[in-house]
């Protein structure tokens, strides 16, 4: 751990009295609406905030509440994010909230998990609504938070370890505003060329303090390629459980793990990608080789797809099982 508790406490007191005085007045901080909050951090992902302002109203006064959104036409919402680019954003924003209306009511996931179950709400967007709307305490990173951390450290951090240093950051009672505040720093202060140092609240607790360079390269970060055996019969999945005396994630379930060779006889279903610490994995799901060849399907246990939800799944398991939309 970086900080003691005792600093860590200071440091939050000292950016949240900062945030208070000094964060800029937007629109969507005013409001505690999680679909509008959802809006504003999907345009602010690609687009700059003086724009954004402005879009946000307009796209609001089009689409004023989810049901809106979710009952109108795609060329209707494509229409309304024009000059914002990246049009799939958009599409998903409109799946989203057909999904919303159809299975919550019209009313928004409130925590960062659930919220990831809908199109286009990614790790970083999770978290954004969960604790601004709904004080979740989880921590955002995004480009701004990341050189904040890398400079407060004085160390490049990659992978996971940018959302682990964040969340020990985060503070419990305003998550919302803490977020909100390490991206106020880094997009005002704490910015990538010039930083300004004499201004930033936290610069006691800085082991950078605009002296230099952050020490050290980013980590490197490893690739590697796994492949995972998606076969199901009649209502269930074939799944393995991992070895109680495994040093990691023991007893927990995954889907059978499977060599990917050339000329692989297996037809990969789809692909997806997953760190863990400073590796990241392109993932392969295969369906089993052929209907003779039953080595594949030799070990495992044939789990109910109703109740996969139930049993302790792997974080990678849960993410294949949810994009083969088995939960
Ligand atoms: N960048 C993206 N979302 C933000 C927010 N809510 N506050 C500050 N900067 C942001």
């Amino acid at each position: 751990m970086a900080f003691s508790n005792k600093k860590r406490q200071e440091l939050r007191q000292a950016l949240l009295s900062w945030y208070n005085e000094n964060a800029r007045d937007l629109p969507w901080r005013h409001t505690r609406d999680p679909y509008r909050i959802w809006i504003s951090e999907v345009m602010l992902q690609q687009t700059r905030v003086a724009v954004v302002i402005d879009r946000y109203r307009q796209f609001l006064e089009r689409f004023p509440t989810i049901r809106v959104l979710a009952r109108s036409r795609e060329s209707a919402v494509l229409a309304a994010w024009s000059g914002l680019g990246y049009y799939r954003r958009a599409r998903n924003l409109r799946s989203a909230a057909k999904v919303v209306v159809r299975d919550h009511k019209g009313a928004m996931p409130s925590s960062a998990d659930a919220l990831r179950k809908l199109a286009g709400i990614g790790r970083y967007t999770a978290a954004a609504i969960a604790s601004i709307a709904f004080d979740e305490p989880v921590a955002v990173v995004d480009g701004n938070v990341e050189r904040v951390l890398a400079r407060l450290h004085c160390r490049q951090l990659a992978g996971e370890q940018r959302w682990s240093t964040s969340q020990e950051l985060l503070d419990l009672e305003r998550p919302g505003d803490f977020n909100q505040a390490m991206m106020e720093l880094g997009a005002t202060v704490c910015i990538p060329a010039n930083p300004r140092c004499s201004d930033c609240p936290i610069r006691k607790f800085c082991r950078t303090r605009g002296r230099g360079k952050v020490h050290g390269r980013k980590p490197r970060q490893h690739r590697r390629e796994i492949a995972y055996l998606l076969v199901r019969r009649g209502k269930s999945v074939l799944l393995v459980r991992r070895a109680a005396d495994h040093g990691l994630m023991p007893n927990m379930w995954e889907l059978p793990e499977t060599q990917l060779r050339k000329n692989n006889v297996k037809p990969i279903i789809f692909s997806l990608s997953h760190s863990i610490t400073t590796t990241n994995y392109k993932v392969h799901v295969v369906g089993p080789r052929t209907r003779s060849a039953r080595s594949d399907r030799d070990s495992g246990t044939w789990v109910n797809m109703a109740r996969v939800s139930d049993i302790p799944l792997t974080g990678l398991a849960r993410k294949i099982l949810r994009r083969a939309e088995i939960i």
